[in-house]
């Protein structure tokens, strides 16, 4: 049978999502629910009108009933950054919309995987982890999905290479401490500072230090020129949304609740992950030097200490 994917909050991020899945036909029927209903209406009527350009993909508004029966409910729920403002200062008043949305979520699709998009994305992601009572590894953030594809692109772009032949990936929060893996990132099959010197383009220090800001403060960029981001996400959403529905086993950077990493226990988090239909099932942590370990140490501990101070 044709998967049925819902997704609940449909602003820019969750819209963006549905058009980007709508347009890659990876589900049958895609439910948009919104604290608005005009808003999921017309949002499922705008969708629709691509879809005879790309696929089969039907796109309704409903109310949480409608996600009866669904195999993903994306959660894109919550209020966003405005300009300055860090993902972090969204926790409180994003954890109450989540104690609503994630109980109306699991009455009516309880065998449906959890994809989590509302910043902070991993701390949300812990928070609907624990309301919801499913193993953690059905409870998926988008974590630094985003933040390894601006990665690879940046790098491809020094390179000259397309993004998709550069293997790299961003550990831990998808926020401020997130930690660029260097040491691993690969072109093709080579290692990236071997493969930038054979390219004629070395990796300097001013290129590392440009790439790094590149990426951690992409967000805060694009939220100064355009208000919030959501291209990008939307399509790292439906890429998972898409490992998850056709049992790819692919690797991607997402969060999910850890037992343990780098010494740190209980913290969620991103690392490249396998996914595939039963959401998680492995974990590829890449060798990392002892600065990435640090910095990964760091920010692993900093989002566990976050999560323990959120009383559900
Ligand atoms: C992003 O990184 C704001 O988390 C969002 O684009």
């Amino acid at each position: 049978m044709a998967a049925r994917i819902g997704i609940v909050g449909v602003g820019m991020v969750g819209s963006a999502a549905g058009y980007a899945l709508a347009l890659m036909g990876v589900a049958g029927e895609i439910v948009l629910v919104d604290r608005s209903p005009a808003l999921a209406q017309a949002q499922a009527e705008d969708i629709s009108h691509a879809v005879p350009f790309a696929s089969a993909t039907r796109v309704v508004a409903g109310d949480y009933d409608a996600l009866a029966g669904a195999d993903l409910v994306i959660l894109a729920a919550g209020v966003s950054q405005k300009p300055g403002e860090t993902r972090i200062a969204l926790l409180s008043r994003n954890a109450e919309v989540f104690a609503e949305v994630i109980g109306a979520v699991r009455r009516v699709a309880p065998d449906a995987i959890l994809l989590i998009a509302t910043n902070p994305v991993d701390i949300m992601t812990d928070i609907a982890t624990r309301l919801s009572g499913l193993p953690p590894s059905r409870v998926i953030g988008s974590g630094t999905i985003l933040d390894s594809a601006r990665f690879r692109t940046l790098l491809g772009q020094h390179l000259h290479l397309s993004p998709q032949s550069i293997h790299g990936y961003v550990l831990g929060e998808h926020g401020d401490s997130e930690v660029l893996a260097w040491s691993s990132a690969q072109a093709g099959s080579v290692p990236i500072r071997a493969a930038a010197a054979q390219m004629g383009a070395a990796i300097t220090d001013e290129v590392v230090a440009r790439i790094d800001a590149g990426v951690r403060r992409a967000a805060y960029r694009i939220i100064e020129g355009k208000g919030a981001t959501w291209y990008g996400i939307g399509a790292g959403l439906a890429r998972i949304a898409r490992a998850i529905l056709r049992d790819e086993q692919a690797v991607l950077s997402v969060s999910i609740l850890t037992p343990e990493v780098v010494g740190v226990k209980g913290a969620t988090l991103s690392l490249p992950r396998a996914v595939g239909r039963a959401g998680v099932t492995a974990d590829l942590l890449p060798d990392l030097d002892d600065v990435e370990a640090d910095a990964l140490r760091r920010s692993a501990q900093m989002l566990a200490d976050l999560a323990a101070e959120v009383k559900l």
